[in-house]
């Protein structure tokens, strides 16, 4: 059905497998397993955790056979192991339990019982979301766990760090970020991106009577737009006549598998940890990919640094361009930056563009405590608990938008302005109930460039297409969830050239 579709255009055999051996420079050190780790994994399951899962899932089978887990009751927690069955239970429809479980919730927070007496505070209050993003802000970071995580992939840039690595990034980026260069820069490549490759392809699908895959055709403008931003280099993911770029592949591999290890339903990163030392399955795939993209990278910064040497200055004023430019030098640095940049406006954009309050991009996002702390509803957090707040519960919440919360009412964002005209004026909601962009100092850089961009395309498509869902009747999407969401199996539409408007 989709005409263009990202997870089968070109074949995997092409990433060299030697490449993974040059990963010298990526940090791994604390990704490691650690041989005491893995004993202590071995003891705990073969000594609790195994006895323990086979008594309590036996009386489970026995009591309630063919039962599903009820989506409007709060999970059941066992000394242990926690609510560890229900977790598994909901783990294809996670992010819609954690959902209910807040709403059931009376201050829209709820403390959910991991395995071994660990704790995760689950909140859709935008009181508790403020404390955190904004006045305790130093005492909720990334942490740790997420740190590990992504460390392979990420490195050491913004997106996986605290603290003083990510100060200065932020403010190095943020300089780069506003000025008119870059903007005007990205407001052309939007435009031509538009008119050359996606405007043709909507209305070659409209003569056709094609049906596209709509969140697959905007994932490949945002990718496009976001390599261009981040590293002046086009990916043209987009044109279905060239093939499609390792590097694009092996983006979304190394994204998959690394949110694979955070959301896991078995919430053991000795799992990963093991496959990973043993550099087998999704783990080796991982770092092929890795290999992939950091190697690509490096071959462009190096590109532009002996331009550098030989012009002076580079003609582009991509961001990589502008980190070089200002003396930052280091490839490792530069090339988590990057990898960074790139992540953050691929997704996000082609989400919001499909779909936005009750599909956020950034569904959910955890911070963990660097110190025990209260929150402004009673709960006691220690530290190192993981504290997540999650924008999909609050955007269908009653209490913040009303009984009718799942109706598309534009007026939701709208005011009458006072005096004769009356005019329609926009009125946004405050950052705390509505935190798709995050807030605090952590508030999304790439905001208002993923409106200009957003609003560029829709300008563009709708005064020319109309673009009509062919779902079939009642189907409702299925979103999934990775560091950004997405709609299970793609968008399906169908789109209808307009004739009755002034081009
Ligand atoms: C509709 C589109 C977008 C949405 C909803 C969105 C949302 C977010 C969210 C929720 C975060 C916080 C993540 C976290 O710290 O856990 C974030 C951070 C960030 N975003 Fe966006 N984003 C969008 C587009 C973009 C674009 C297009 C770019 C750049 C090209 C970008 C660059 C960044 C960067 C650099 C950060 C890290 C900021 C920091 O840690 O200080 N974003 N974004």
């Amino acid at each position: 059905m989709a005409k263009f579709s990202t997870s089968v255009r070109g074949d995997r055999g092409g990433m060299r497998e030697e490449r993974q051996r040059q990963q010298n420079d990526q940090p791994h050190d604390d990704g490691e397993l650690t041989v005491m780790e893995f004993l202590r994994f071995l003891a705990l399951f073969f000594l609790l955790l195994l006895p323990v899962l086979s008594i309590l899932f036996l009386t489970q089978k026995a009591s309630k056979p063919k039962r599903q887990p009820s989506p409007i009751s709060l999970p059941r927690s066992y000394p242990v192991i926690g609510s560890f069955f229900a977790v598994l239970a909901n783990s294809n429809r996670r992010l819609q339990w954690l959902s209910d479980i807040v709403q059931l919730s009376p201050s829209a927070t709820y403390v959910l019982h991991r395995n071994f007496a660990t704790l995760q505070v689950l909140t859709a209050n935008p009181d508790i979301v403020q404390h955190i993003l904004k006045t305790h802000f130093h005492n909720y970071s990334k942490g740790a766990n997420f740190h590990q995580t992504f460390k392979d992939f990420l490195g050491q840039g913004i997106f996986n760090v605290d603290g003083e690595p990510w100060k200065f990034q932020r403010q190095v980026a943020s300089h780069e970020f506003n000025t008119k260069s870059l903007r005007k820069f990205v407001e052309i490549f939007v435009d031509t991106e538009l008119s050359d490759r996606l405007i043709p392809i909507l209305s070659s699908a409209a003569g056709t009577g094609t049906v596209l895959d709509f969140q697959d055709i905007l994932q490949s403008f945002a990718f496009d737009n976001v390599c261009k931003i981040a590293f002046g280099f086009d990916s043209a993911y987009l044109l279905p006549s060239l093939p499609q770029t390792n590097f694009a592949k092996a983006f979304e591999e190394s994204v998959t598998i690394s949110s694979e290890r955070f959301n896991a339903a078995i919430p053991f990163p000795i799992v990963w940890k093991i496959k990973k030392l043993l550099n087998i399955g999704s783990e080796k795939r991982l770092r092929i990919a890795i290999s992939e993209v950091r190697e690509f990278a490096k071959n462009i910064i190096r590109e532009k640094k002996h331009e550098l040497r030989e012009k002076a200055s580079l003609d582009s004023v991509d961001l990589l361009s502008r980190f070089l430019s200002s003396g930052h030098s280091d490839e490792n640095f530069v090339t988590d930056i990057v990898i960074s940049f790139i992540l953050a406006g691929r997704d996000t954009t082609s989400t919001a563009l499909t779909c936005m309050r009750l599909y956020p991009p950034v569904a959910s996002d955890s911070k963990e405590a660097v110190n025990d702390d209260v929150l402004p509803d009673g709960t006691v957090v220690k530290k190192g608990t993981r504290v997540t707040y999650i924008p999909y519960a609050m955007g269908r919440s009653e209490t913040l938008w009303g009984p009718d919360w799942a109706e598309f009412k534009p007026e939701r964002w709208l005011k009458r302005e006072e005096g004769e005209n009356r005019q329609w004026k926009f009125e946004g909601r405050d950052v705390y109930t509505y935190p798709v962009f995050q807030a605090g100092p952590r508030i999304c850089l790439g905001k208002e460039m993923s409106f200009l961009q957003m609003k560029r395309v829709v300008a563009g498509v709708v005064r020319r297409f109309k673009v009509v869902p062919a779902m079939g009747e009642g189907v409702e999407p299925e979103f999934i969830q990775l560091i950004t969401s997405k709609m299970k199996g793609g968008f399906p539409v169908r789109i209808i050239e307009r004739d009755d408007v002034n081009r």
